[in-house]
């Protein structure tokens, strides 16, 4: 067990040196899925417009758990472990459909949508033989259930009966945001997936650290969507768990830029960063519809441990991590907009939608380096990363600049609390 190792695994309370042996470990792969992803956290599973009528369903992952979310007669959702409570195999091997019951293909037992057990094939055996005993309950072998919440069409699942209510777990900083972007009744427009061969709390990182976004994506800064001169910054919430890395919209870069502003070219320049290797023809792609009257175009939020959800301009989008084993992960990726969108503004989140995903204008790189960093860390147990941009010690909430690595030091805090290896007197 980990427990009181925590001083030994960090060589400094405040997260500032993070041990690479934690990407690759296997144990601290088996130990995560029960004390992380079956722990007392929310698991993001997908957005409810995936199920919108009643025997509607989808099948997901909880970290490694398969599951199943149902959409009930009343309009309830229903989620419960993709395992037969027989034999254990897998019930539903559809990734989304429509039915009155789940049934298991191995010995046809079935469930209802919310998981109770409710026919067993040749109960009573054949000519008085064979068959279940008398004294089998129904009522004791159901699909293991789960507790199901969404916030404002966001649908999230835990393990944990000590999970706090959704809301508050979110936090009021991220509820505000979630309730900006489902704002209205949403239209998925589709779904892009990816398998990275890395580990999935790379991908944790990658997500709260704003200071790579705009020196790896030359996307980002060739347009200025992203750029460190932007206004904008990071935010934590109380916890430090969650994060929401933003960049606001500056006036006076209020056309696409097709080649670079001065004023940010130069501030690459003197870093001898060259920001400017690409030039589009078609603009269009950069076209803004503001549709919530303020500064916020570009943003990547994380909640902790799997959900990010994200604006690039009219780009919307969900992300799902799911964990597949110490060196993978996948990503799902929903896209989607607003029921009462005009054709115009749909078109143009689908254009947009090409910065994101595995070949994606912008998302691309992450995956390109997360792998590469997996493959030079291999049976590395001895040295650190360092997270030291932004400043040593106190992991600060809010940070108004976008030269930083604090959320990713409040990824780890999180972590190792839930992992119980806090080093003594630990940064929180
Ligand atoms: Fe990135």
């Amino acid at each position: 067990m980990l427990s009181n190792r925590g001083d030994q695994i960090w060589p400094a309370k405040d997260y500032t040196r993070v041990p690479y042996w934690l990407f690759t470990d296997e144990e601290i792969y088996r130990q995560e899925q029960q004390a992380i992803f079956r722990g007392p956290v929310w698991n993001y599973v997908g957005l409810e417009a995936e199920v919108p009528n009643h025997g509607d369903f989808k099948t997901t992952f909880v970290g490694e758990t398969p599951i199943i979310i149902s959409r009930l007669k009343d309009g309830r959702l229903a989620a419960v472990v993709n395992r037969c409570a027989h034999r254990g195999a897998l019930v539903r091997r559809e990734a989304y459909g429509n039915d009155t019951s789940h049934t298991c293909i191995y010995h046809r037992w079935s469930y209802t949508l919310e998981g109770d057990l409710r026919g067993v094939p040749f109960r009573r055996g054949v000519a008085g033989k064979g068959g279940l005993d008398e004294s089998f309950r129904d009522e004791e072998h159901g699909l293991q259930k789960l507790r199901i919440e969404s916030f404002k069409g966001m649908m999230f699942v835990t393990f944990s009966p000590n999970t706090e209510p959704l809301p508050e777990y979110l936090g009021e900083e991220q509820c505000e945001q979630i309730a900006r972007l489902m704002c209205k009744p949403v239209k998925i427009l589709g779904f892009q997936r990816q398998i990275i061969h890395g580990n999935w709390k790379f991908y944790q990182e990658n997500l709260r650290d704003t200071y790579h976004a705009s020196l790896l994506h030359s996307f980002f800064v060739t347009f200025g969507l992203d750029r460190v001169t932007n206004p904008g910054g990071t935010m934590l919430d109380p916890s430090k768990r969650h994060s929401f890395l933003h960049n606001r919209h500056d006036p006076s870069n209020s056309k696409p830029v097709v080649h670079g502003g001065a004023e940010s070219s130069n501030a690459y320049a003197s870093q001898g960063v060259t920001a400017e290797r690409v030039r589009l023809e078609e603009t269009s792609f950069l076209q803004y519809r503001d549709q919530y009257h303020d500064d916020l175009r570009v943003y990547i939020a994380c909640i902790f441990p799997n959900a990010h959800y994200q604006q690039m301009n009219n780009c919307l989008n969900t992300r799902q991590m799911i964990p597949r084993g110490p060196s993978a992960f996948e990503v799902v990726w929903t896209v989607f907009g607003y029921e009462d969108d005009d054709e115009e503004l749909a078109d143009l989140r689908k254009h947009q939608a090409n910065f994101i995903g595995p070949a994606g204008l912008v998302s691309m790189e992450d995956a390109e380096v997360i792998e590469s960093l997996q493959s030079t860390l291999k049976y590395e147990y001895e040295a650190c990363a360092v997270v030291e941009m932004g400043g040593r010690g106190a992991i600060t909430t809010h940070n108004d600049n976008k030269v930083n690595e604090i959320p990713v030091r409040g990824f780890w805090s999180s972590y190792a609390q839930l992992m119980g290896i806090e080093p003594t007197g630990g940064e929180r």
